[in-house]
């Protein structure tokens, strides 16, 4: 029997064993936990996700708690906070901030600031961001980080999933590790963005924000963790290889993030915020709640370029 499950019982499933999943970790190897002494930390998984409390986001938040919350993102990937009633879109925005410059998106429609972008979804506009992804990463240098706020939700559904890509990085079989080893992918924006646009504007657009090329698998710049950096919306092949044989390792690739056991998944309410590290995760907003309402709006900190 081959050593290693080949490419063809991967994409078909069967080689997922039952079974503990033995090794997921939320810190890079030797690193460990240390104590939050300014918030309260609540992890949600063993891997992925934490509740805050304990601050008010509608507050200027301190140097200590900053340092808290910033070490806390990358140790659990996603934070959760709840009630956070009083934070307005200023709010949100100076808060996103602390962490650096924020994006101010071409497509997306705008908040009540110009760096918040709005998703009000409903019968007229159906929530479509149900592929995992991470956000912009047709970008040279994708988001940091999202902080997205609850403005209204459905009655029940418009949960949103994570997935830690650092995990799922760590799981791949040896030899699809090797297959990507060094391999970079293109990412574009027009698969998601370019539908219906009219055809001067997409080509001004495409020029503006051409296709550009991120490693298969980055180096988080903060934890230095390997962390799968390919997505269903906007990767579209990876380069030097067949196209046939390209789209069944991005397949394989983002099959992924479907997996369980990396994921965490939230239940917004009304004056919820989840604040993500967009390196080191993917997301997918589930999109059950049609024709009901739910409106989001969300801040995206440019980041670096992947390495
Ligand atoms: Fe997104």
């Amino acid at each position: 029997m081959a050593p290693y499950p080949t490419l063809q019982a991967l994409l078909s499933g069967r080689s997922l064993a039952a079974g503990p999943r033995r090794g997921l970790r939320r810190l890079p190897e030797g690193e460990e936990s240390q104590p939050y002494d300014h918030i309260t930390v609540a992890p949600c998984t063993s891997l992925i996700g934490a509740q805050i409390s304990g601050i008010d986001l509608a507050e200027p938040v301190t140097p200590e708690v900053f340092a808290e919350l910033d070490r806390a993102l990358l140790e659990f990937k996603v934070l959760f906070f709840r009630d956070q009633h009083r934070v307005t879109g200023a709010r949100h925005r100076d808060f996103a901030q602390m962490w650096g410059e924020l994006e101010v998106h071409p497509f997306l429609p705008q908040g009540e600031v110009a760096e918040i972008v709005r998703f009000e979804k409903g019968a007229e506009n159906a929530g479509v961001e149900n592929v995992w992804h991470a956000d912009v990463t047709w970008r040279e240098k994708p988001a940091l980080g999202s902080v997205l706020r609850a403005v209204e939700v459905p009655e029940a559904g418009g949960d949103t999933c994570f997935a830690d890509m650092a995990a799922a990085y760590d799981f791949l079989p040896e030899h699809v590790k090797t297959a990507i080893r060094g391999r970079v992918a293109v990412h574009d924006f027009t698969l998601p963005f370019g539908i219906g646009m009219d055809p001067d504007k997409l080509k001004e657009m495409q020029e503006k924000y051409p296709a550009v090329e991120h490693p298969v698998v980055r180096i988080h710049p903060r934890t230095g963790r390997r962390t799968l950096f390919v997505n269903g919306i906007f990767t579209t092949h990876i380069v030097g290889l067949p196209e046939e044989e390209s789209e069944e390792l991005l397949k394989l690739l983002f099959q992924q993030a479907s997996v369980p056991e990396y994921q965490v998944r939230f239940k917004w309410e009304a004056g919820s915020i989840a604040f993500w590290d967009n390196r080191a995760v993917q997301h997918y907003a589930v999109s059950d709640y049609f024709p009901q309402r739910r409106v989001m709006e969300r801040a995206a900190i440019l980041g670096d370029r992947p390495r």
